[in-house]
């Protein structure tokens, strides 16, 4: 799997194909069963973020840069975008944990999709979830060499226990439990990332 571990799914979907983790859903999710987070909560807080993010950067010389981390953070960076009250150019940027079999392997491929130049922008990165913090400290390390004015980080979910590398995340949206979760852009095996809330798979 990429990103996350696998070891935090209940033991049906571990290993499990793209069709069978379909297949193996847990009911809840699929018939209207509760969410960890509901879409008007999750729309709720995304609104109050972009009032926080609009308000801090409300001096701006020039558009803010908001950098999407994808595939994941797709959804919130698109509802976050719309809830700005400032100008903001958007780029992206992807990242995968990369190795054989399963697991993540703790290694972060970094793909560069930035268009514009960076240099001297106030950027803002736009992340779903931060976990071991490997992923998105491997991003900031990237885009750092661009030598920004500035560059903060939005994440969506703060799974905090499983913390590897220290993050410092600038706007928050929740801090959640450790279980993996899908849905509002996260996925599992690739799917899920339309569902409109957030549920847990543990
Ligand atoms: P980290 O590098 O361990 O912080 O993992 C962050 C990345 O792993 C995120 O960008 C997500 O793509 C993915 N990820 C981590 N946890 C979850 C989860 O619970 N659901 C879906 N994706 C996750
Ligand atoms: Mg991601």
């Amino acid at each position: 799997m990429v990103g996350g571990d696998e070891r935090m799914l209940p033991s049906s979907m571990r290993g499990t194909t793209r069709s069978t983790a379909a297949v193996n859903l847990p009911a809840p999710v699929r018939s209207g069963g509760k969410p960890m987070i509901s879409a008007r909560r999750i729309a709720k807080r995304v609104r109050e973020m972009g009032q926080e993010v609009s308000e801090l950067y409300s001096d701006l010389d020039q558009p803010l840069v908001i950098v999407v981390v994808l595939k994941g953070a797709a959804v919130f960076a698109a509802d976050l975008l719309r809830s700005l009250s400032i100008p903001a150019e958007l780029e992206f940027v992807r990242a995968s944990s990369y190795g054989s079999g399963t697991a993540s392997s703790g290694r972060v491929r970094f793909a560069h999709l930035v268009e514009g130049p960076l240099t001297g922008r106030d950027i803002l990165l736009v992340e779903d979830i931060v976990d071991s913090g490997r992923t998105i400290s491997v991003i900031v390390k990237e885009l750092q060499r661009h030598h920004p004015a500035s560059l903060r980080l939005a994440a969506l979910l703060d799974r905090p226990a499983r913390r590897e590398i220290q993050v410092g995340i600038d706007f928050t949206g929740f801090r959640i439990p450790d279980r993996f979760v899908i849905g509002y852009g996260l996925d599992y095996a690739g799917l899920y990332r339309e569902l409109p809330g957030i549920y847990s798979l543990g």
